[in-house]
């Protein structure tokens, strides 16, 4: 799919449905033992494998629309299935929905998925389970198919060796059928939406600094969900808007949860203009999910750092960064990401010869990249190797760019947010 250089881009769009939030509302509301009604559930191919894979645990799903009533089995009566649970390319619901697994005493489930999810490594979340009780099996130690078989489930204080929000909540969902109190501590802040949510499901659980506390629970109580926009959604369109010339628009709805919000700071330090009301970093744990409308326009940028602290809270939206570089003054460095290289691709090699193709002045390092502004992008090729992100990030560019780009691939779109190239179509007109 072609995407031309635009003249402008103007007017509103509503960011599709967060993923994450739509992931951990649909595995809560499974898991919960009174029917949950979540309000604006995202149709994507993720958070659909995540409605069947709950079906084939006995949850029962109605969708009328946006809304889906989840009726749930409870946190320790998930069914065994006949065949392998399938993930798709959702590496969100490959390793939160362990968690709840492990707690299904005497039963077994596997889980599998896309060849690009065979080659996303589960060993960081079979390290806990298995140190609370579960068996958990993966191919080569590391890789899906991954198996688990539930037991009797021991509380324990765990330290992650990432700032990883899956491998967090995995322990969190399996901490609530535990012995006593589980904590679990990690290297910096990332996104917080489990734990928000079952602070609403009335599960006892704090934040100290970087420690969390979770106590275990008899059942969850959360009746309804209500899912903001996605901030990482929406910042493909705060990305065009910023670069495409004498561009002004309205994002409307979206999440501004402090832990998702890195992006949209580090693109005010960019000095890109994004007006919004974000939430303030907090250091008690909350369990509202804050929203916004984004007022962006395009601006002249400068070069910034990105270091490692901030990379968790700007996971998904990196790739971006790697454009705006790309038509800032100066060099932008983003440090500390070596996590980009184990997302749905290689993020670094990806993002850096793709965008080299389009005419950028990048290098990749061990843990990054390196970007030097050379006054835009000229244009070319792109492919998306099977990406969703790296693909709307293609069509971005093309947008900014001098002679287009051709995105290979654009149909990866469709895993986080399906109508991506409408919506942008109808800001350029
Ligand atoms: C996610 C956490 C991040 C992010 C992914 C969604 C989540 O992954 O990249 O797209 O919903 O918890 P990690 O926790 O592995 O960094």
């Amino acid at each position: 799919m072609r995407f031309e250089p635009a003249r402008s881009l103007s007017g509103e769009v509503r960011a599709p449905a967060d993923k994450s939030i739509s992931h951990r509302a649909a595995l809560l509301g499974a898991m919960a033992s009174e029917p949950v009604r979540i309000e604006r559930y995202l149709h994507a191919a993720d958070t659909t494998s995540t409605l069947q894979a709950v079906q084939a645990l006995g949850a029962l799903v109605e969708v009328r629309g946006d809304r889906v009533v989840i009726r749930g089995t409870g946190l320790r009566e998930a069914r065994e299935p006949e065949r392998a649970i399938d993930v798709g390319n959702a590496g969100t619901l490959l390793r939160l929905l362990p968690g709840w697994l492990a707690a299904q005493e005497g039963r077994s489930f596997t889980l599998d998925g896309d060849s690009s999810i065979r080659a996303r490594p589960v060993d960081r979340i079979a390290a806990p389970l298995r140190e609370m009780g579960a068996e958990v099996q993966a191919r080569e130690g590391r890789f899906p198919p991954l198996q688990v078989r539930g037991g009797r489930l021991r509380a324990i204080d765990y330290e992650l060796g990432v700032a990883s929000a899956q491998v967090k909540s995995c322990v969190l969902l399996a901490a609530l059928a535990a012995d006593g109190a589980t904590t679990v501590t990690e290297p910096a802040r990332s996104r917080d939406h489990t734990e928000r949510m079952l602070l609403k499901a009335g599960v006892t659980i704090a934040r100290e600094g970087h420690r969390l506390r979770v106590l275990n629970a008899d059942e969850l109580l959360l009746d309804s969900v209500s899912v903001p926009g996605d901030p990482s959604s929406a910042a493909f369109m705060v990305a065009a808007g910023v670069l495409v010339p004498g561009s002004r628009l309205l994002i409307a709805d979206v999440g501004v949860n402090w832990t998702r919000t890195g992006f949209l700071r580090i693109v005010r330090r960019m000095q890109g203009i994004v007006l919004g009301d974000l939430e303030e970093e907090t250091e008690e744990l909350v369990e509202h999910e804050p929203v916004s409308d984004l007022d962006v326009a395009h601006g002249a940028l400068e070069a910034t750092v990105v270091e490692a602290p901030e990379v968790p809270l700007a996971i998904d939206e990196l790739p971006l960064v790697a454009l705006l570089g790309c038509f800032a003054e100066g060099e932008t460095v983003v440090r500390g990401a070596q996590e980009l290289r184990l997302k749905e691709t290689d993020r670094i090699s990806g993002v850096v010869e793709g965008l080299r193709a389009l005419g950028a002045d990048i290098e990749a390092t061990a843990d990054g990249f390196a970007v030097r502004g050379n006054g835009g992008l000229r244009g070319g090729t792109i492919d998306a190797r099977g990406d969703h992100r790296m693909a709307m990030m293609g069509a971005v560019a093309g947008l900014a760019s001098s002679e287009g780009v051709e995105v290979l691939g654009m149909d990866a779109a469709a895993v986080s947010y399906p109508g991506f190239v409408e919506d942008l179509a109808g800001l350029a007109s």
